[in-house]
């Protein structure tokens, strides 16, 4: 069993991913702090996060079991997430272990952009969750230490764009994916209506 969880950033994807995996007992997966590894790793070693040999590298060396990195979570971060993600054979050497995870038993719940299009099109259930500009804008500003609304409105903008536009499985929604507008739900809400969706 695959669940499916795509959107954008502050979308509420995580959430509700998080939420049906507890629900069904499921494996979890994040694939954003995949790229955000690789991010990190560019940042760190002061490399340039266009250089597709390199940023590829990077990518086939993380390790996806040291996940809790505080440092993670930043928009500087997710920034160079977004354009390491845009490169090919970064996505490439990224692709297996996330397919291998979609396989554990009894079933996994991933959350991305490219989830039910790319990695998983055979998901049995597939969500895309999005959220107005503004209500995404909010989340991460109370979420955030400091930066001030306009910085991160900006920042949610430029990132929006690039992984919506860019060559290689940009975000959008599958054909037959359910999608659901977080702007005006709880989380608990939102968890229902993927539950409904799911005749459950
Ligand atoms: O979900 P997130 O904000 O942690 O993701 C960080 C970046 O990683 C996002 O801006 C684009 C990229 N990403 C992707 O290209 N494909 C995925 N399945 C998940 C994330």
């Amino acid at each position: 069993m695959i669940i499916a969880v795509d959107g954008p950033s502050a979308s509420g994807k995580g959430t509700i991913a998080k939420a049906l995996a507890k629900h069904f007992g499921y494996y979890y997966l994040d694939t954003g702090t995949l790229y955000r590894m690789v991010g990190l790793k560019v940042l760190h070693l002061g490399l340039d996060p266009t250089d597709e040999q390199a940023c590829a590298a990077v990518a086939a060396s993380i390790d996806p079991a040291s996940f809790a990195d505080a440092e993670l979570r930043g928009e500087l971060v997710g920034g160079y997430a977004s354009k390491v993600a845009m490169l090919p054979k970064v996505r490439a050497a990224l692709l297996h272990f996330q397919r291998d995870f979609a396989a554990r038993k009894p079933g996994a719940v991933l959350d991305g952009r490219d989830i039910g299009t790319v990695i998983c099109p055979e998901a049995e259930y597939k969500f895309f969750i999005t959220a107005s500009f503004e209500a995404r804008a909010k989340r991460r500003h109370l979420e955030s230490a400091g930066a001030t609304l306009a910085s991160i409105k900006a920042d949610i903008k430029a990132r929006d764009e690039r992984d919506a536009t860019r060559a290689i499985d940009p975000l959008k929604p599958a054909k037959d994916a359910v999608v659901i507008d977080t702007s005006d739900l709880t989380p608990d809400q939102a968890l229902a209506h993927a539950l409904t969706a799911m005749g459950s």
